[in-house]
């Protein structure tokens, strides 16, 4: 058989060519050629001809329709029976939707895939579980182990183990499924390009075959996807805006949690996130959160609990930080569980309006229990861990929470949800909460980082911060 004919097109200035070449001949970029297939008409190095602009082939044009006349039928999500999964979905799988699902390797990218497909096995759907990684023999034992031996829906998803697309393609349209799961995106090789299985070029042509598939079918797929040392989803930026849901699965291989964020989705909301816990069993909902966390939080120096909003739901957090002598000439700030910069600048206001200096320390801020907080609210939490770190003074009375964003000018900002979080923290026992004016009823409001300082880590002659009324 004759090999099929592929081109290569340099992704910054579309040059085309019919080899592969380290430089583009077009551009002079380096190593920005990816492997396509070639339009009809061959590669001729001209790249593909212009559309539209015309009716050379006699195609009426098609006329826009308003919006108010477009149809729309209410379509019937499948619910994967995760109650985290399906909040984080939007309500569930949407047919002929493409979900990709990222995360670092040992996380449970496969474990969730699988218990998903149980479950919706077990209520009577159609599935195929496409695993281009792992051996039908070695995804029977996770789904064994899933089941702990007693009888289970897992293992009546039917495995397909193959990395050969238009194979895993034929197999769907025989098998016809109504979800299918694919393990993974990077490991699915397209016969009639010379690439590797991974490489950007075979990414996105099985990514869009299988897209194409589904839609045609209307078939919900999952696929899995690997994300790169940094954390971003390996393979090209196109898959993501390809896709209809991007969720990423994180969280630390060494410890239990694990949370699961919407970082697209176009059938939901991008604030939800979902907290599971990995046990021998496979993955476990974690449904109270706060409670553990505050009855973990050590409440030495260094540790407040803050009261953060995971998307809609409230969540009481233990934030710890360490702040010790430096040898370094370029002090460490490590932080595990928020953004780094966050850090930098909270630091920044603690010196000039908190009189806390930490020049010549090392700091260092954990989150813990491996959660992620992505909230302006963090800030009030990290700068009162530091303070209550560097001063070698614990955070003071009732046990206590607090929330709020640090403005530049040292004013303690108002953000959203105070009542959900308020309430949250009094039903845990912390009826003391550190918080921005105009917060509400119960809390402890501070209009300015010095006040809330003054609240939390009272030293002589410091003005206490006024309780609302
Ligand atoms: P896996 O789903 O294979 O991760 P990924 O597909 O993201 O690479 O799960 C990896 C880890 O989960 C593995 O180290 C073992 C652990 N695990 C459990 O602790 N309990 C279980 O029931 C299962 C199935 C896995
Ligand atoms: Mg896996």
């Amino acid at each position: 058989m004759a090999r099929p004919q592929t081109i290569h097109i340099c992704s910054q200035c579309g040059f085309s060519s019919a080899r592969w070449h380290g430089q583009c001949q077009g551009c002079g970029a380096w190593n920005t050629l990816v492997e396509e297939r070639a339009p009809a008409g061959g590669a001729n190095g001209k790249g593909a001809p212009r559309r539209g602009g015309g009716s050379a082939q006699g195609v009426a044009p098609a006329p826009p329709v308003p919006l108010r006349e477009v149809a729309s039928t209410a379509v019937e999500r499948l619910q994967t029976g995760i109650g985290e999964l399906d909040r984080v979905l939007g309500g569930g799988l949407v047919p002929g939707s493409l979900v990709l699902l990222g995360g670092s390797p040992g996380i449970g990218k496969s474990t969730l895939t699988n218990m998903a497909l149980g479950n919706l096995a077990g209520t009577g759907h159609r599935t195929l579980y496409v695993s281009a990684e792992e051996s039908a023999e070695q995804v029977r034992l996770r789904a064994q182990r899933l089941c702990s031996g007693s009888a289970c829906a897992a293992l009546d998803v039917p495995v397909l183990a193959e990395t050969d697309l238009d194979v895993v393609l034929d197999s769907l349209a025989a098998h016809a499924p109504a979800v299918c799961v694919i393990d993974s995106v990077q490991t699915l090789r397209c016969g009639e390009l010379s690439g590797s299985a991974g490489s950007v070029g075979q990414v996105r042509e099985v990514a869009a075959a299988l897209m194409d598939f589904a839609k045609a079918r209307d078939i919900a797929v999952m696929l899995v996807g690997h994300v790169t040392k940094d954390g971003a989803l390996a393979g090209p930026r196109v898959l993501e805006h390809l896709v209809d849901c991007v969720l990423q699965f994180e969280g630390e291989r060494e410890r239990p949690y694990r949370e699961l964020r919407a970082l697209k989705n176009r059938f939901g909301s991008t604030n939800e996130a979902g907290l599971f816990e990995m046990r021998q069993g496979g993955l476990v909902e974690v449904l109270d959160a706060s409670a553990r966390f505050v009855a973990e939080a050590t409440r030495a120096p260094g540790s407040v609990v803050l009261a953060a909003m995971e998307g809609s739901r409230p969540l009481l957090v233990e934030v710890q930080a360490l702040v010790a002598p430096s040898e370094l000439e370029q002090p460490r700030r490590v932080v595990s569980g928020l953004d780094r910069n966050r850090l930098a600048l909270v630091l920044a206001i603690l010196g000039r309006h908190g009189r806390v200096s930490v020049g010549g320390h090392d700091v260092f801020v954990n989150v813990v229990g491996g959660v992620r907080v992505e909230e302006p609210g963090v800030d009030l939490a990290l700068a009162l861990a530091v303070a209550s770190a560097a001063r070698g003074v614990a955070v003071g009375g009732a046990p206590r929470a607090c929330f709020g964003e640090l403005g530049l000018t040292g004013e303690l900002r108002w953000v959203g949800h105070p009542e959900r979080r308020l309430q949250e923290a009094a039903r845990h026992g912390l009826q003391d909460v550190i918080a921005p004016t105009g917060s509400g009823h119960g809390a402890c409001e501070a209009p300015t980082l010095r006040e809330a300082l003054a609240a939390a880590l009272p030293v002589a002659g410091s003005r206490p911060a006024r309780a609302a009324a």
